[in-house]
């Protein structure tokens, strides 16, 4: 039948145009919004997961928006957090208190190496399988540790003790503890704060290799792996595996784990006194492009008093500090070198 030609001829071109049109759009290179940091590091960008849910674009602001009153989500703000990392607490076994330890890390010395001043070239550096670096200074008060450079295998810090501050989460759980050092910086803090009328309150300190797949997996769920990828780290690649790096509150728990902490008398008070105990906002705002990271204006990392001070004062973020460090040493071997061989 003339009609049934024509159905058939019709469906051939659907199908032909249909396969060209998915051609096409799997040859689209996906974007990369660390272009600044591959030509910061000159390493490769790990390579480029699939996007889960590419094109639904949600912050964690509004993604968290709940029903109700301020009050109201004030009041369910512990709770939500919580339930952000439900699944992570289900390795319940590993949330345990570890026994203190002496540890034998301590602020690295003008002559120590950090993963930042390692001149090294980037091929002879090891590399996990996704490509990036792994760093051979976990225990370094300066150690980098973003989207490119991982943290060893099974790294655990030795030195880990539960920080005497007030936290959201019940005695045992592994995230009240910190590293010895930033434990007493941030204790000190905390006192500081108080002393100046702000309340604050401990989220999320060490976190293991276990716990952040949990959580990283939690977010990828909830926002497809793209998103993910901008507030939480994937495992192995996480501050919070350092022992150096605390999430904090006000204690009243709003604006909790969103932008608007900033904002706050507490987020305000950490802007201006953080850096006199040691710690940094580790990711400002406007800091994507270098850190990787959206804004987390509660996001504490220990670097030691002078470093935190030299990058307050500078307005830099970790890696710009680092990278400028880095040639500083560079610079200096030339010189010796120089004087060496006129
Ligand atoms: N939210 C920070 C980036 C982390 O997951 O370590
Ligand atoms: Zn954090």
């Amino acid at each position: 039948m003339p009609g049934g030609n024509r159905m058939n001829r019709s469906l051939i071109m659907l199908v032909l145009f249909t396969s060209l049109f998915t051609g096409l759009a799997a040859c689209v290179p996906p974007s990369n919004p660390l272009n600044g940091l591959d030509q910061l590091w000159d390493v490769p960008h790990p390579s480029a997961q699939p996007d889960e849910e590419a094109g639904k674009t949600q912050n964690r602001a509004s993604d968290d928006l709940l029903e109700g009153t301020e009050d109201d989500r004030a009041k369910d703000s512990f709770a939500k957090e919580d339930d952000l990392q439900k699944n992570a607490a289900q390795a319940g076994d590993k949330n345990e208190v570890r026994e203190p330890s002496t540890g034998k890390g301590s602020h690295p010395s003008s002559d120590e190496k950090t993963s930042s001043d390692d001149t090294s070239p980037p091929s002879e550096k090891k590399q996990d399988e996704a490509g990036r670096i792994i760093v051979d200074d976990p225990l370094s008060y300066m150690v980098l540790v973003d989207h490119r450079h991982a943290l060893p295998e099974g790294f655990e810090p030795p030195d880990l003790v539960e920080a005497d501050i007030p936290f959201d989460k019940p005695s045992g759980d592994e995230r009240r503890l910190l590293r010895e050092q930033a434990a007493r910086a941030i204790e000190a803090l905390f006192q500081a704060a108080q002393d100046d009328g702000v309340e604050l309150i401990g989220i999320s300190g060490y976190r293991s290799y276990d716990l952040q797949a949990s959580i990283f997996a939690y977010q990828v769920q909830k926002k497809g792996e793209k998103e993910a990828t901008r507030v939480s780290a994937r495992p192995g690649t996480s501050e919070h595996q350092t022992g150096l790096a605390i999430d904090v509150a006000d204690k009243s728990g709003k604006c909790l784990l969103e932008p608007c902490f900033g904002e706050m008398p507490a987020g305000q008070w950490l802007k201006a006194h953080a850096h006199t105990y040691g710690f940094i906002i580790r990711y400002p705002e406007d800091g994507e492009a270098l850190t990787g990271y959206m804004y987390e204006p509660w996001h504490l990392r220990y670097v030691g008093k002078e470093v935190a001070t030299t990058i307050y004062e500078r307005g830099d973020t970790l890696e710009t500090y680092l990278k400028d460090n880095r040639r500083e040493l560079i610079d200096r071997q030339g010189d010796a070198q120089s004087r060496q061989n006129p």
